[in-house]
């Protein structure tokens, strides 16, 4: 498959990001495209991408750290700390039991979260092929029109402070 550029004619199937080398290099690269903000990321060797705001309260994923939690790559969203599967968008919590003594915590699945998108790399350039997954996914609710204008509104007030 040949991924369309964002100016076909077609209806577009997949966006241009960047050359891969550049990705690699910036490891994060966010764009707006087909109306969603998308993070791309590289990371030990893999490329994801996921919509860039956290589906809790819409901080911005692109700033957030990577760890492994429950053996699953995740990013750690730098407002309040959820965890996300980088792979799966899954949202990840844990518990610990009040009954042991000395308590690890027990990670579970809050479910499907965060929008991920499938990564194309297409002689050595990255292309995006936007989630096809229908019905709501919680993250869609920040890639809304309003809420990308509070965004920016609050970008302006930070910048002039
Ligand atoms: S906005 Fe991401 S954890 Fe709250």
């Amino acid at each position: 498959m040949m991924p369309m550029e964002e100016n076909s004619d077609e209806a577009p199937a997949s966006y241009f990001i960047g050359k891969k080398k550049d990705i690699i290099k910036a490891k994060r690269v966010s764009k707006f495209m087909n109306g969603r903000d998308v993070l791309v990321l590289y990371h030990e060797g893999k490329f994801y991408a996921m919509d860039a705001h956290c589906y809790h309260a819409g901080g911005q994923l692109e700033n957030g750290d990577i760890e492994e939690f429950n053996y699953k790559l995740c990013i750690v969203c730098p407002s309040h700390k959820y965890k996300i599967t980088l792979a799966e968008g899954e949202g990840l919590d844990s518990a610990l039991d009040p009954k042991e003594k000395n308590p690890v915590p027990l990670w579970f699945s809050k479910g499907i979260k965060q929008r991920v998108h499938t990564v194309l790399e297409v002689e050595g350039d990255i292309f995006i092929k936007m989630s096809e997954v229908q019905g709501w996914i919680e993250s869609d609710y920040y890639q809304k029109e309003q809420q990308r204008q509070e965004r920016q509104k609050c970008a302006q007030i930070c910048a002039a402070d």
